[in-house]
């Protein structure tokens, strides 16, 4: 007797058996639905054949099994555990065969149709997303199984349908052939994660149709054709169109654009059948090498968005799907690529309805192929290629009425090969009014624009003045950067750098940053999950942090970097002649959305503000816009202009108000604080005494300012890794991070020389270097006092060889403790040498806790910078020249040593044998961030030199209870 454990229809590269052909998906035609969301039963098995069909039967006893909610994942539900590769195949690579252990969840849901539930026509019962491969039985019939996890799928299910008592089973197996074509980097989920409807499709229904809108801008008319199965009537009363279905009108009409989403009610009405439409009349064209819409090119400010929360995984609903529109939108965002496969349909809807241009992407990558040189690949492979076709089609067809979508892509990291070629061929014979992108493909044999991931800036540069080569057919395309700035952890650096290039050279026509939010997974004890925290036998870590929002949403400083940057009104200019130069950056619209505001500032404080008249500005366009007069009796100080462009009224996706770009003019400059050496160094008693301030003898060691006492400051050269400092393995340049740790400035030990009591300073001589290297920096204390204040000047000089930048170069100490933390300088926020344009000068307060910035991996983070002065823990410190100041409850050991944010326990109780409770670093200097967890380092203007260096910083204890 032989026991076939392989699963046929699992292993079978074709996509599956018995679903209806697709076709357009729309939320709410006239026509009767129900949804079968809720709690289902569900019992989980380690293999696929573990279980006999017998519990698609109507009389099964489910009583002992679990209740799992659909839409959802079970790993995310208790049963078993979620697992986060890159883009190694969690199994065995041997297509399309897939392990024995193949956990595999059979659901039930038993249900009544509602009383009035319409007789006659058809019932079809709707998939709208399951991982990764499914086969569904109706009342103990077999409907079909299919693949292709986050697309739709549909089966006819009338004639198994009874009123009462139907039983619907699903047998959901987490691995399939088709999971070779899903090997996007993300956690592998099965389940059953979109909504599963029933829909009634009435005689006469409309069984699928296709807007075409498209808008001649020279004209200013738009054209509707609305084509349908069976004979229907197409009306839009704003536009006064009644036509039949299939015939074109032409009328004058609003273009749609992501800037301008002009959307005219419809409706397509069959006879059996009224379906709502949503209509944006816009044309999508390459001309002039150029991607164009209604006749403009336009500059892609782009995320790539994975669907995610961190309890749900990619079930996501439809509040959580406009949380990030709205903060898309917000932080000026006009581009989503759907990284790596076609959201939930309700997701589109927004983008027409808000606003924002989609790179729709199909449910394909083979990234784990790779490793084996791509042999085997399936998109080259034609027994792969009708799944492939499938998939294409799934896409398109489902989602071709949406105006948001202008280009349709054919996956994400899959090589090259034929079967890209086919589905880049299907999709142009069904659709030819939208462009096709793939990466994967440098030579653009079956794309519209040349794409891109992860490019440096230089080469950027080439390929925006043409200078790349490449073959003849590439050269002549658009290039869009499809993925960049890689925002894992602390980052991404270098986005102004790049910003600066699309705005320069047309061909680039923007960019898409990776990605939209962390993945993280809630977690009770470690906050947020990532790679490894369940024990994965493969994993990659915390890769799948690399996100603009924190898992919950929160965004994080690169999301508001990234706000700053691609704002659509710059606000430049010079102070000394009055006036500053507006201009309007939106490709479609004008400026009459925006009001302008204009505010005196004086040491960080407003003086006076009021508003500004800027003339209407076409896309493009710039305007010199005079300044008012200097407010009289404005006191003496720095003092600068600050401009903001804000809503004029409340609109979609943001109140009245709501900053949109702003701009800030220096006018005066700071003085630079000023302390004459006019107090001796009194020696006594194991102690100098100099000023406010008491220090050890013996080692030179500030013990005290005024009343507060000060532990261990000295120079400091180390920061707690970021991910980007680290790299990414396959990094080739230098990665900083590593280089650091192997020199071993991240265990610095400090000589003391000298201490020595002059005339009117006392100098400390000391030598900071790492065991075990010759490499190192001298650095000379300089201590002057007026009797009140205290100044440090800390003068420092690299010796033996130094190859590598700093990570940062400064000064820390402790204080025993400290709450609230005012400053004057940049903010409100955290930013580095290559993350500062969100930075404004002003005043601002937080608390220490307030500027941590909660990376899921904890890393170098919350530097404020340009900081003039800074109150905290009854101290008061100025900085010549400003000054970088991080405050935290830990040191940067501690940080270093963290893997999640749990690991982080504030106060002297973190140990060490200090008395400490709050880290203080003030830095002249911080190494750049640069994107190399998965890009570029740093550009070498952002590096932290080795190189000799002198900075001050005055200190004095503030009045009151020793919290400013
Ligand atoms: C790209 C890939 C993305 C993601 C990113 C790194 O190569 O397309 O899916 O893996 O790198 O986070």
């Amino acid at each position: 007797m032989s026991f076939r454990h392989a699963n046929d229809y699992v292993e079978d590269v074709s996509p599956g058996s018995g679903a209806l052909p697709p076709r357009a998906w729309y939320a709410g035609s006239d026509a009767r639905s129900l949804s079968l969301k809720g709690s289902w039963r569900f019992r989980l098995s380690p293999t696929a054949d573990a279980e006999d069909d017998s519990f698609a039967r109507t009389d099964y006893d489910a009583a002992d099994w679990a209740d799992i909610s659909v839409p959802g994942h079970w790993v995310l539900q208790g049963h078993g555990a979620p697992i986060y590769t890159n883009h190694l195949y969690p199994f065995p690579v041997d297509p399309p065969r897939v392990p024995t252990e193949n956990p595999t969840g059979d659901h039930l849901r038993f249900f009544d149709l509602p009383a009035d539930w319409p007789a006659g026509g058809e019932t079809v019962l709707r998939f709208d997303g399951v991982e990764s491969c499914a086969r569904i039985w109706l009342n103990g019939t077999e409907l079909g199984e299919f693949k292709g996890s986050r697309l739709p799928h549909e089966f006819a299910a009338g004639r198994l349908l009874q009123p009462r008592g139907n039983v619907l089973a699903v047998r959901v197996h987490q691995w399939s052939a088709g999971s070779y074509l899903e090997d996007q980097d993300q956690w592998w989920l099965p389940g059953i994660f979109r909504d599963v409807t029933l829909l009634h499709r009435p005689v006469g229904s409309v069984p699928d149709f296709f807007v075409h809108a498209s808008y001649d801008h020279l004209t200013g008319t738009g054209t509707l054709r609305v084509d349908s199965g069976v004979p229907g009537r197409v009306t839009v009363p704003d536009l006064g169109i009644d036509v039949a279905a299939g015939e074109p009108v032409t009328v004058p009409a609003e273009p749609w654009t992501a800037e301008t989403p002009r959307l005219y009610d419809g409706v397509l009405a069959a006879e059996g059948e009224r379906v709502p439409l949503r209509i944006g009349f816009r044309t999508v064209e390459l001309s002039d090498g150029l991607i164009k819409v209604n006749g403009r090119p336009l500059l892609f400010k782009g995320v790539n968005r994975h669907e995610w929360h961190p309890g749900r995984g990619r079930a996501l609903d439809l509040e959580t799907m406009r949380e990030d529109v709205l903060l898309m939108k917000r932080h000026n965002i006009n581009a989503v690529r759907t990284s790596h496969y076609p959201p939930h349909p309700a997701f589109l809807d927004l983008c027409d309805e808000y606003g924002l241009w989609v790179i729709d992407e199909c449910d394909l990558e083979t990234h784990g192929f790779t490793e084996q040189g791509w042999r085997d690949n399936p998109v080259d492979d034609d027994r792969w290629t009708p799944a492939l076709l499938d998939r294409a089609a799934r896409m398109v067809e489902r989602d071709k009425n949406h105006p948001s979508v202008v280009v349709w892509s054919l996956g994400n990291e899959a090589g090259t090969g034929r079967g890209l070629t086919a589905m880049a061929k299907w999709i142009r014979g069904r659709d030819a009014s939208r462009l096709i992108h793939y990466e994967g493909d440098h030579n653009c044999r079956d794309t519209d624009l040349y794409s891109r991931m992860y490019a440096g800036h230089a080469e950027v540069e080439r390929i925006g003045r043409g200078l790349d080569g490449g073959p003849r057919g590439r050269r002549e395309l658009p290039f869009v950067l499809c993925e960049y700035a890689h925002a894992m952890g602390n980052g991404p650096g270098g986005l102004a750098d790049y910003q600066r290039l699309f705005e320069r050279h047309g061909r680039l026509q923007g960019g898409f940053v990776w990605e939209w939010i962390d993945h993280g997974i809630a977690h009770p004890e470690l906050g947020y999950a990532y790679g490894g925290d369940f024990g994965e036998e493969l994993h990659d870590g915390n890769f799948v942090c690399d996100g603009l929002l924190f898992p919950d949403r929160q965004p994080s400083p690169g999301l508001l970097e990234f706000k700053k940057v691609i704002e659509p009104v710059s606000v430049t200019g010079d102070a000394a002649d009055g006036t500053v130069r507006v201009t309007n950056k939106y490709d479609f619209a004008g400026l009459s959305a925006l009001a302008f505001t204009w505010s005196y500032e004086v040491e960080g404080e407003p003086v006076e503000s009021g508003t500004l008249a800027v003339p209407a500005l076409a896309p493009g366009e710039s305007a010199e816009v005079k300044l008012p007069a200097v407010p009289a009796g404005a006191p003496a100080g720095e003092s600068h202009w600050t401009i903001r462009a804000v809503l004029a009224s409340d609109t979609a996706w943001a109140p009245r108000n709501h900053v949109v770009a702003w701009g800030q003019i220096p006018v005066s400059e700071r003085r630079v604080p000023y302390v004459a050496a006019t107090a001796r160094p009194a020696p006594g008693d194991g102690a100098i005494s100099l000023g406010p301030a008491v220090f050890d003898a013996r080692t030179g060691a500030l013990r005290t300012v005024g009343e507060v006492p000060v532990t261990g400051l000295r120079l400091d050269v180390w920061r707690a890794t970021t991910d980007n400092d680290d790299g990414a393995a396959w990094q080739g340049d230098p990665r900083h991070g590593l280089l650091w740790r192997s020199l071993g400035l991240h265990r610095m030990r400090h000589r003391v020389d000298a201490v020595e009591v002059g005339e009117d300073a006392l100098t400390v001589r000391t030598r900071v270097a790492p065991a075990a290297r010759e490499l190192g920096l001298s650095a000379v204390y300089r201590w002057t006092s007026d009797g009140d204040r205290l100044r440090l000047t800390v003068s420092t000089c690299p010796e033996g060889e130094w190859t590598v930048p700093l990570p940062r170069l400064g000064i820390r100490f402790g204080l025993p403790a400290a709450d609230r933390v005012h400053w004057y300088g940049g903010g409100p926020g955290e930013a580095y040498p290559d993350t500062r344009q969100a930075a404004s000068v002003g005043r601002w307060r937080s608390t220490v806790d307030g500027m941590q910035t909660p990376y899921v991996r904890p890393q170098e983070n919350g530097a404020r910078i340009d900081v003039r002065w800074a109150e905290l823990g009854g101290l008061r410190i100025e900085g010549d020249p400003a000054f970088f100041l991080t405050a935290r409850r830990w040191t940067t050991e501690q940080l270093d040593a963290a893997a999640h944010r749990t690991d982080l326990v504030p106060g002297a109780a973190a140990g060490g044998g200090s008395t400490a409770g709050v880290w203080v670093n003030l830095d002249h200097g911080q190494h750049g961030i640069g994107s190399q967890s998965c890009g570029p380092a740093p550009l070498p203007r952002y590096r932290l030199k080795a190189e000799p260096a002198e900075f001050s910083f005055v200190f004095s204890t503030t009045p009151g209870t020793g919290e400013s």
